[in-house]
């Protein structure tokens, strides 16, 4: 398939196509951790006024990648921009992470939510994809993202981060109907998003299930990944011609890897705590691996960092149907020099397995 890019690599590697060496990219690449990074956002004011502005959400995405050759560019934004334009009044407190002015606390808030208008409420997110894709100018593609309806959930309900998701799971046991209701509006929600992202010009998209691994198995598969497939079913796959592959991120998901692989989606993000050599005998024949090394080596020496790349790829093996990625995103705390040992380390030592 030809994909008009200078380097297809990542969605070659997507779509279980040979490639010369394993593809990779960072999740949170465009960050804390690199000091261009906090520069443009004291520029900025905030965090949502990167995101909200495309010019700057266009210079942040590409600044990973003029450190470093990484793979593919992934689109600066959140997932949490979706309850955003549901109304919840999206705000970061410094040092606290994301928080709602109107968290989902009611059956009326409930019933009150609705799927929001992509091209009216999140069009400064389409815009940044258009002008980011301009940006790159062929150079590797771009990846668009979401939540899924169940991370999404989890903070809409709690309004923010938690520790043990006890009122996303109280509502869960107690009234499984209005769950129901808010992962089905999430759910329409995310598959209009996603496919403007991709009509906008995404070349891949990511589902981010960050908390699907908080969940008992019977709730993950109540609650958690009927609706992802879902979002996968309802995805745009393939745009002039060129396929568009997706993955599904289920943070915590090992244990649920056949299920998951089982959705229909492309490729299957894992997080450090599964052998990826396992993961690809269990699901290898019908999805591609993304991950999974552990952030918290990047702290590391370069050497210890080539020594645990080595023993993913080796892991995974011979043969293509991998892009390497952290488990989880990049702390803001790592040295960038490590993540370009990171980047060295992937390219060179995996060239003898294609
Ligand atoms: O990967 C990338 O470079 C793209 C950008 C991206 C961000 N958030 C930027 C961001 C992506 C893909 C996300 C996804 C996201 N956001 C997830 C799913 C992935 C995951 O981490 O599990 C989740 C759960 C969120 C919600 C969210 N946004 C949290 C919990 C936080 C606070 C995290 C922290 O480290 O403080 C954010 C803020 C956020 N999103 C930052 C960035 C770069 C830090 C904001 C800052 O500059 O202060």
């Amino acid at each position: 398939m030809d994909f008009k890019l200078k380097n297809d690599t990542f969605l070659r590697a997507l779509l279980r196509q040979p490639t010369t060496y394993t593809p990779l990219w960072m999740m949170r690449q465009a960050g804390r951790y690199l000091p261009e990074y906090r520069e443009t956002r004291k520029q900025a004011g905030s965090f949502l006024g990167l995101c909200k502005n495309p010019d700057y959400a266009t210079e942040v995405t590409l600044q990973p990648l003029e450190r470093f050759p990484l793979d593919a560019a992934i689109l600066f934004s959140d997932i949490l921009t979706v309850p955003d334009a549901m109304g919840l009044g999206l705000y970061f407190s410094d040092g606290e992470g994301p928080k709602f002015e109107r968290p989902l606390r009611d059956e009326s808030s409930i019933k009150a939510l609705r799927v929001p208008d992509i091209d009216k409420d999140l069009r400064y997110v389409t815009d940044a994809v258009t002008q980011i894709r301009k940006a790159l100018d062929g150079s590797v593609p771009l990846i668009g993202f979401s939540g899924s309806p169940f991370t999404l959930s989890c903070y809409m309900v709690e309004g923010g981060g938690s520790e043990d998701y006890a009122k996303v799971k109280t509502l869960m046991y107690n009234e499984p109907k209005l769950m129901h209701h808010i992962l089905e509006i999430s759910t329409q929600a995310v598959i209009n998003y996603l496919n403007a992202q991709i009509e906008a010009g995404a070349q891949a998209v990511m589902i981010f299930d960050s908390w699907g691994g908080v969940l008992s198995h019977a709730a993950f598969h109540e609650f958690s990944l009927p609706y992802t497939q879902r979002i996968v079913e309802g995805l745009i796959k393939e745009k002039d011609g060129v396929k568009i592959p997706n993955i599904v991120f289920t943070k915590g998901g090992g244990i649920w890897i056949d299920s998951i692989a089982n959705i229909g989606c492309d490729a299957v993000g894992l997080d450090w705590t599964m052998d990826i050599g396992i993961a690809r005998q269990k699901v290898g024949h019908k999805v591609a691996l993304q991950g999974n090394m552990d952030p918290v080596v990047l702290f590391a020496s370069p050497n210890a960092i080539e020594v645990e790349v080595e023993k993913i790829l080796s892991s995974y093996g011979f043969g293509s149907g991998h892009v390497f990625n952290l488990g989880h995103g990049i702390s803001q705390h790592t040295n960038p020099d490590h993540a370009a040992a990171l980047v060295k380390a992937v390219h060179e030592l995996s060239k003898k397995y294609h």
